[in-house]
């Protein structure tokens, strides 16, 4: 645990963090007790929460049984992936094809800290600690250099990760990075918060009390803004719509959630010559 300073023990546990009050939410137990009061006042101002957080969970696993699947990516690029919890990527992607590799990305130390000890005996799966706003430091990582082959198609997730990216700090600048950089034939899928028109007055209470306690910024977008950071992208079907009616397993009618919203986008392979599987 000593690599890049991770340790644990040096965690300040008084000051709630947003990947541990979303693993409380999810009902894991690597939080404490100052995230679970943050966790707790939000999910009473906002009954539909949890409800929200389980549909982005259940997106994220949909999502990642599609790509490897039917997209046939076998490489995966986590950013902002959280503290490990029942189906992670890794799981899902190596049930299905057992080659997948997957680089875990998150800022947290809970979570890396997490990460790195439950994919110890994995040989195709790590965890770093890095900044997705840095998709050079990130990308050159040597951890991601050996696990990853960027030669080749890589699904690259920012899952519920971009609404604390400020638009000072250039998301649209962000995503373009990372597009740059992957082989044709990748994919870039995300998830988002947007404003919730049917509770505006009980959402932004509950942000104002999650900014002030976190001393994180949460921004929420609505899908055009999201579509304006995919330039040169290809949306792939269904496009741009609320997480649980993305590819739903079910054809019941989805229950109403909290709006976030999610996507999969292509990159386009231009040059003649084979690529991966396009959307079946
Ligand atoms: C809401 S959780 C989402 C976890 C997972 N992607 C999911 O959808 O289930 C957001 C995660 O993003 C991480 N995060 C926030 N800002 C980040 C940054 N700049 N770089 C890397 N990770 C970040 C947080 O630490 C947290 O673990």
């Amino acid at each position: 645990m000593a690599e890049f300073g991770l340790s644990v023990q040096d965690v300040d546990t008084e000051l709630p963090s947003p990947a541990r009050i979303y693993d409380y939410w999810l009902g894991g137990s690597h939080n404490f007790a100052a995230d679970r009061v943050v966790g707790e006042r939000a999910a009473a101002a906002m009954p539909t929460l949890r409800a929200a957080i389980m549909a982005n969970r259940a997106f994220l696993h949909r999502m990642v049984a599609h790509l490897v699947a039917q997209c046939r990516i076998t490489q995966f690029l986590d950013l902002g992936s959280g503290i490990p919890t029942v189906g992670n990527v890794h799981e899902i992607a190596q049930r299905i094809d057992p080659e997948a590799r997957v680089v875990y990305v998150d800022i947290d130390q809970v979570a890396v800290a997490h990460g790195r000890q439950l994919l110890a005996d994995n040989p195709r799966a790590v965890a770093i600690l890095a900044d997705l706003r840095r998709p050079e430091t990130v990308l050159r990582h040597p951890q991601v250099r050996t696990t990853l082959d960027l030669d080749r198609p890589v699904a690259v997730l920012m899952n519920a990760v971009l609404h604390f990216i400020p638009d000072s700090e250039g998301p649209d600048a962000i995503v373009a990075a990372y597009a740059a950089a992957l082989a044709p034939g990748s994919y870039l899928a995300l998830s988002h918060a947007a404003p919730d028109l049917d509770h505006p007055t009980e959402q932004a209470g509950m942000i104002d009390n999650y900014q002030q306690s976190t001393g994180v910024q949460f921004i929420h977008r609505t899908p055009e803004q999201l579509a304006a950071w995919l330039v040169g992208l290809d949306i792939q079907p269904p496009g741009i719509v609320l997480v649980n009616q993305w590819r739903p397993d079910s054809e019941e009618a989805p229950a109403p959630i909290l709006r976030t919203y999610g996507l999969l986008a292509r990159k386009p392979v231009t040059s003649l010559g084979a690529g991966p599987a396009t959307e079946a």
